[in-house]
């Protein structure tokens, strides 16, 4: 083997064979890529990982590793950008993205409203005192429960979804004495351009009343059939981590076409149309994310048109971010455990990075073959770049934390390593495979780091096993 110049780790740092295509060699590996980081993320003279005036290492020490470390100014500041990028619609926080006491807090002090689709992100957002009239209620299978519970809380907005659900929604509100404020989720047969099992605008799945087959016409009949029923506006959403202006434009176009149809069937504005949520973020360098301005404009100059080619008033507008405003404000920190390469079948090496956490922290990769990104964390390093896969501790090949990556050649067991943009569906669907304990969530404002929600422990991990 021949070896070259600059030493062995040169050599490995040389080949990139295994590289994606999308992802070239760093011309500092120790540089962060300022679209996927949180506004307050900085490496310091000595080379750590800050974030809000806060070292990394301290929160290891602190609070161990895992942890999901969370910028509070920047989470405010993308709440901010969104309300005033949509200055006169309503901005919701799609609180499934990731949602807790404290971010249930900073969105309500931050004035958006918040979108909630189960009794239990219900039970979260009234908890934390969240205004019941600035939440929404989405979801496709609410049971009598959820519905019963949300009327009793004063809950703003219902998002129907089925037929069952009008008729249980219906005779509730009645049972409740309350006209109950609804929209009609619209299936608006858009193919958005994302992971199967995140788009939810194509007919084929189980989302919304379909605009095409005049499902959604029906509904509106249905509704303004119950007295306790007030039917406020239609609703679409097209799915997640969207780049794709066109499928939004789309979207907008069909769905105004039933608004002003419902104008001229039962002479009826209805005063609010929702375009839901689903605005893309920077995984890695290859995403190119527009914004909240950008958004706003956008959004607002397709519905003023298609309203005013069919000569209907602009309804005002609703959308609920939930990645774009959780997504980029949080980073997960890990220790290094194992450094291996591994010979591949065709030739070359790739290098194995496993840390202590996994799918059970982070399960986008496993479920939609996501991308992340990641630096070294705890220092700066003058070795070689060196492509590597960062991979978890559980008990799966597919547990994959960032599938390709590069990293300073010299990277050793316990370096810390931060993986950007995990702020969104990362907590949110966390788990205990494997009885790992989930990881705390420290947020940071100003030089000061606490705990907003803590890691379990041993005892969570067997509280429901009755002896
Ligand atoms: N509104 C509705 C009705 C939704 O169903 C969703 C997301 C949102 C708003 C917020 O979408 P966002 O702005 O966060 O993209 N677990 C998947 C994403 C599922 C999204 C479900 N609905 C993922 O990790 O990519």
């Amino acid at each position: 083997m021949r070896t070259h110049e600059a030493g062995a780790l040169h050599a490995e740092a040389l080949d990139v064979r295994h590289a994606p295509s999308w992802l070239s060699v760093p011309a500092d590996v120790n540089a962060l890529h300022a679209d996927l980081w949180a506004a307050n993320v900085r490496r310091d003279e000595e080379g750590a990982l800050t974030v809000g005036g806060v070292d990394v290492h301290e929160i290891a020490t602190q609070y161990g590793t895992p942890a999901y470390v969370v910028d509070e100014a920047d989470f405010r500041a993308r709440c901010r950008a969104f309300r005033e990028g949509f200055a006169g619609a309503d901005v919701s926080y799609a609180g499934k993205a990731f949602l807790c006491l404290a971010t249930a807090q900073w969105v309500a002090e931050e004035g958006l409203g918040l979108d909630v689709c189960t009794g239990g992100e219900l039970v979260v957002a009234l908890r934390a005192g969240f205004p019941a009239e600035r939440i929404s209620f989405h979801g496709n299978n609410k049971s009598i429960n959820e519905i019963e519970r949300a009327l009793s809380a004063g809950v703003g907005r219902f998002i129907v979804d089925s037929d069952e659900e009008i008729d249980r929604l219906g005779s509730a509100a009645a049972r409740h004495g309350v006209r109950a404020h609804v929209l009609v989720r619209v299936t608006v047969g858009v193919e958005a351009h994302t992971h199967e099992y995140i788009a939810t605008a194509h007919e084929d799945q189980k989302f919304g009343f379909s605009l095409a087959d005049g499902d959604a016409a029906d509904a509106v009949r249905r509704i303004l059939d119950q007295p306790s029923l007030e039917l406020v506006g239609l609703h679409s959403h097209i799915g997640s981590q969207i780049f794709d202006a066109t499928a939004f434009e789309v979207s907008a176009r069909r769905i105004v076409g039933l608004h002003a149809a419902v104008r001229d069937e039962h002479g009826l504005e209805l005063p609010e149309l929702g375009l839901g949520g689903g605005f893309g973020i920077a995984y890695t360098s290859q995403d190119d994310p527009a914004a909240p301005d950008q958004l706003g404009e956008q959004l607002r100059q397709i519905v003023a048109d298609e309203c005013a080619s069919r000569g209907v008033a602009v309804p005002r507008l609703a959308v609920e971010p939930g990645r774009a405003i959780a997504g980029p404000s949080v980073l997960t920190l890990y220790e290094v455990g194992t450094v291996k390469p591994v010979r591949l079948d065709g030739g070359g090496r790739r290098t194995y990075v496993a840390v202590d956490g996994g799918m059970s922290d982070n399960i986008r990769p496993a479920l939609y073959g996501a991308s992340y990104s990641c630096t070294l964390a705890s220092r700066s390093s003058s070795a070689p770049p060196m492509l590597v896969r960062v991979v978890g501790k559980h008990c799966e090949a597919g547990d994959i934390v960032v599938p390709d990556e590069f990293l300073p050649a010299d990277v050793s067991p316990g370096d810390l390593l931060a993986v950007p943009g995990t702020g969104a569906y990362c907590r949110s669907m966390s788990s205990n495979y494997n009885h790992v304990p989930r990881p705390p969530v420290v947020a940071v404002r100003d030089g000061v780091a606490r705990v907003v929600v803590r890691r379990e422990t041993e005892e969570d991990l067997l509280r429901l096993d009755l002896p």
